[in-house]
């Protein structure tokens, strides 16, 4: 296995992102004069898929489109980038899209409307078996059928293959699903919901995690925002501190850090150090507008580790 290029297989969801910029959120009931509008790919899948593409891992795409323009286009895009398409279906549903609303301090909105991603089965996963047992990463979030990502997650688990759950968007999940997650990776929100704790502090979050950690997933990182990232494995607790930048767009910050966690842990398996770049690819994501358009390359990512 060549670890300069790590093999990673996403299974999750491709959307089109219809973006926004307000000035500020509008109240219920109101209309507000947007600033700038642009339509880029997103999909918390996809956008895992690209970011770990970027740094020129050996990407393979599980995923599924309908058979629409933007289903055409995202096609396109992940041939842009290298990724494997074998495993990208099509349907007659319409493909996944997010209206999503920025505001001037960088804050989001997002509705998602999951179409062809809602439609993705068990049985074409289990097409993608092989190369799912060979890979070195797997990582699955919930914006596809649960059954299916927990199908995912099971069969690498099972051969022994790394697993990332991002456990995105929040909702409540199965207890079986904890222990086919070799790194549960939530944002506060998302460690919120599953845990019942309340996260407002960095000591939250440790409890968050250590909630986690007692369900069954062996390793968690919280991403905190523009606080950072807490990690919990083997017992060690280790908080990052961000990287310090001008936010314009936080939206797939938590995709970047994904895709490029799941990377560099592919090649270095230290939870740690994987940590700190990916941290420092999802910090220089939030200072351009847009998800895939605004993530990071390696040497962007390499200039500010060794100014640290
Ligand atoms: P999204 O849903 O918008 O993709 P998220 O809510 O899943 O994002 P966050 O926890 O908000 O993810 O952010 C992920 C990571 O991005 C943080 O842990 C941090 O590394 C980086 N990050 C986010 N906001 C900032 C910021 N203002 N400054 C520096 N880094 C940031
Ligand atoms: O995490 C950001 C992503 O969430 C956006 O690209 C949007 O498509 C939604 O899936």
């Amino acid at each position: 296995m060549n670890k300069e290029k790590p093999n990673i297989i996403v299974v999750g969801s491709s959307n089109t992102d219809l973006l926004t910029k307000v000035g500020r959120l509008p109240k219920l009931g109101e209309t507000i004069i947007g600033k700038h509008f642009h339509i880029g790919f997103g999909g918390k899948g996809a956008n895992q898929a690209v970011m770990a593409a970027k740094l020129k891992a050996n990407v393979v795409m599980v995923t599924k489109l309908g058979n629409d323009i933007f289903g055409k286009e995202t096609l396109k895009n992940y041939k842009s980038y290298n990724i494997n398409t074998d495993f990208v279906y099509f349907c007659d549903d319409s493909s996944g899209v997010a209206p999503i609303f920025v505001d001037d301090s960088g804050n989001n909105f997002i509705v998602i409307v999951p179409g062809a991603n809602w439609k993705l089965s068990i049985d074409e996963v289990h097409k993608a078996k092989e190369l799912i047992i060979k890979a070195d990463v797997l990582i699955c979030q919930l914006e596809i059928p649960l059954e299916t990502t927990i199908e995912a997650l099971k069969i690498a688990s099972l051969a022994g293959v790394t697993t990332i759950l991002n456990p995105a968007p929040a909702m409540e999940l199965p207890e079986e699903i904890y222990k086919y997650a070799s790194i549960i990776a939530p944002n506060e929100v998302e460690a919120s919901m599953l845990t019942n704790i309340d996260i407002d502090s960095v000591e939250d979050a440790r409890k968050a995690a250590v909630a986690l950690n007692k369900r069954g997933a062996k390793n968690v990182i919280i991403t905190l925002g523009s606080k950072g990232v807490l990690t919990y494995s083997e017992g060690n607790f280790n908080v990052i501190p961000p990287i310090k930048v001008n936010a314009i767009d936080t939206t797939g910050a938590g995709d970047a850090f994904i895709g490029a966690f799941a990377y560099f842990y592919a090649k270095s398996k230290d939870i740690l150090e994987s940590t700190k770049f990916a941290n420092i690819a999802a910090g220089l994501s939030v200072t351009k507008l847009g998800t895939q358009t605004s993530f990071p390359t390696l040497s962007e990512i390499n200039n500010i580790l060794i100014g640290l």
